[in-house]
């Protein structure tokens, strides 16, 4: 690995699987189709939320937290994943959760987010996009009064310690399929510290012919690229790793995220089908969903490199998929 690279906690089941996935590849008249099966790094755990918190987490024991404080939406994998390692470790897991229902069905990821023992809050659109900062350092600050010590991280754990998890992922990436083979890889882009990490660390590694390629799943291009611009920047900062802005160049593909966050629409829910149906893999709504159908439109569309192997990043969420039954309309019985 990298000479900068901070301490970590090994949590994650990895090196993950790299798949072929030949009827799609076919059918797209492709030769190959691969996927980087990061939904594998561990059931409870499972997505790409944890190859982040192995870093993060590190972090927090080194300075003796024995309670952590994060946030995100209320089927968010980056909170179940806390919540499942917080139990391992013995931590005390806070989570804020936004929700516009003050009684959201317990499924998905929020039924084990219960069944993990976090203490969980539900917060207002409002009160969580506006109040926000006020609401952690309040929660900070109540779990500091009951004598303990809290160690707060923020959604998707996107800081420069976590955007470690996919540096290193890269490292594991370079193992399976070589830094000299062109390949364009594609990932759903939701706080960004996942594609930041693959930046960075196809600049570290040297992986001079490959591109990384997100996929926004709730905000515009313009607003990402700026986050990522400040994400690596930071990185870069606060490691000190010799790059220049030039070496982490920044590619997103627009038109795939519907009418917003975690809401599906039926071009994504057939690609969710169609992966089911022709090669056993499941994807979810929220992300990977949104993100795969836009590689497929990407590679239909005929804009690819002829060159490139596509690589999909599979980041997880299937406890959201099940959290989504109602999207499906599934016979009682099939003749
Ligand atoms: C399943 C899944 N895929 C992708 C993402 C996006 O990753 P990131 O937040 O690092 O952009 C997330 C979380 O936001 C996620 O839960």
């Amino acid at each position: 690995m990298h000479p900068s690279e901070p301490d970590r906690l090994t949590l994650a089941q990895i090196p993950t699987p790299l798949v072929e996935l030949p009827k799609l590849a076919k059918q797209f008249g492709i030769e190959r189709l691969l996927m980087k099966r990061d939904d594998l790094t561990g059931l409870e755990t499972s997505g790409n939320k944890i190859r982040k918190l192995e870093y993060v987490l590190a972090d927090a024991m080194a300075r003796g937290a024995d309670t952590v404080v994060t946030h995100g939406g209320f089927q968010s994998n980056h909170c179940r994943a806390t919540a499942a390692i917080g139990a391992r470790l013995g931590l005390r897991v806070r989570l804020l959760l936004r929700s516009a229902d003050a009684d959201p069905p317990k499924v998905g990821n929020l039924l084990l987010d219960h069944l993990f023992g976090a203490h969980v809050t539900l917060h207002d659109p409002d009160e969580y996009s506006h109040r926000r900062e006020a609401l952690i350092e309040r929660t900070m600050q109540t779990e500091r009064a009951a004598g303990r010590t809290p160690y707060f991280f923020p959604v998707g754990a996107s800081v420069p310690l976590g955007c470690w998890g996919y540096i290193r992922a890269v490292a594991e990436l370079v193992e399976q399929v070589g830094r000299e083979t062109p390949i364009d890889l594609y990932c759903a882009t939701g706080s960004a510290g996942t594609q930041a990490g693959l930046i960075l660390g196809k600049a570290l590694f040297r992986c001079d012919r490959w591109r990384v390629i997100g996929v926004p799943i709730c905000d515009s291009v313009a607003y990402f690229d700026a986050a990522l611009r400040q994400l690596i920047a930071e990185t870069v900062a606060a490691f000190s790793l010799d790059l220049a802005e030039a070496d982490t160049p920044i590619e997103l593909i627009d038109g795939f995220i519907g009418e917003g966050y975690a809401i599906p629409y039926s071009e994504e829910l057939e690609t969710i089908r169609q992966l089911a149906r022709m090669e056993g893999i499941l994807l979810d709504p929220t992300y990977t969903g949104k993100a795969f159908t836009g590689m497929l439109a990407t590679i239909r569309s005929n804009i690819i490199r002829k060159s490139a192997t596509p690589v999909f990043l599979h980041t997880g969420g299937v406890f959201g998929l099940l959290a989504r039954a109602d999207l499906f309309s599934v016979p009682s019985s099939t003749p």
